[in-house]
């Protein structure tokens, strides 16, 4: 047998973003130790692929900018028992250019998935999570939330939202039992990275070059060494930390 701890058993959770990435990687992990997951993401087949290596998970496709998506999440959690974990992990990058050459709509996007998306999950798990006695939350933000980044500045913008959305939800919600800590990875190799570099075209290999020689480790970071933190501050380990803003980006904001 292998020697996984079960620290989730008999929990219930959400998971927004499970098709890919953090946010599958994470679902994968509770799964593991015994929770059972609502897994939700608007890529159809990527949440397939997910659920199928996740034990008893419920699969809830929509988009999280959607208020009567989040509905039927909710839905799908109050059926299977009283949700007590939350994950946030769906985001996107949006335009890799200057604030004053990003179009209205590619703002209002970039904030509706990363801020809107966030706040929809939080305003549908929070009371669930009251009423249950309490729980805790995982917000996943980024170092761009923490410092600005020049390369995508939209992004870093909302991703400072979520860093002190999370926080708010800290200091509101504690003395409902509830403890809610963010995330704030550097670069970690994800489709969303590759992502990064697709867009930027001939520029990829120089921000690259950048990303890696800014770093103390000179690396980028493995899907795993963000979901060890998750679950880690999801756990009853992490009983009195809570409104934590962890960078995990081999030392980038040291
Ligand atoms: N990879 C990195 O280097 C990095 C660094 C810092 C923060 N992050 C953050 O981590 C989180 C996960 O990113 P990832 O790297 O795993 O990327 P990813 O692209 O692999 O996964 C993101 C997931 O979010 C889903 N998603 C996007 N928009 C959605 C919407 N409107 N509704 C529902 N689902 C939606 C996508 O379908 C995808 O499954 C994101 O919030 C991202 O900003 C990633």
């Amino acid at each position: 047998m292998p020697d996984t701890p079960l620290r989730f058993i008999g929990r219930v959770g959400l998971v927004t973003g499970a098709a890919s990435g953090l946010g599958r990687d994470a679902a994968l992990a509770l799964a593991a130790e015994g929770a059972r997951l609502v897994l939700f993401d608007r890529d159809a087949a990527g949440l397939a692929e997910t659920a199928a290596r996740c034990d008893g998970a419920q699969v809830v496709v929509g988009d999280v900018t959607s208020a009567a998506d989040i509905d039927r999440a909710a839905a799908a959690l109050d059926a299977i028992g009283p949700a007590t974990l939350l994950v946030t992990a769906a985001g996107t990058l949006g335009p890799t250019r200057p604030l004053p050459e990003v179009t209205e709509a590619e703002f209002d996007q970039v904030f509706a998935v990363n801020v809107k998306g966030t706040w929809l999950a939080l305003k549908a798990v929070l009371p669930r999570m009251a009423a249950a006695g309490g729980g805790a939350v995982v917000t996943i933000a980024s170092g761009s939330g923490i410092v600005g980044n020049a390369v995508f500045p939209t992004y870093s913008a909302s991703k400072g939202a979520v860093v002190l959305m999370t926080r708010s939800v800290a200091t509101g919600h504690a003395m409902q039992g509830i403890r809610a800590n963010t995330v704030c990875p550097g670069q970690i190799e994800t489709p969303m990275l590759r992502g990064v570099f697709e867009q930027l075209g001939d520029r990829a290999a120089g921000v690259e070059a950048m990303f890696r020689a800014k770093n103390p480790s000179a690396r980028f970071g493995e899907v795993h060494e963000v979901t060890t933190a998750v679950l880690f501050l999801l756990s009853d380990a992490a009983s009195y930390i809570n409104g934590a803003a962890l960078p995990i980006d081999g030392g980038r904001l040291a």
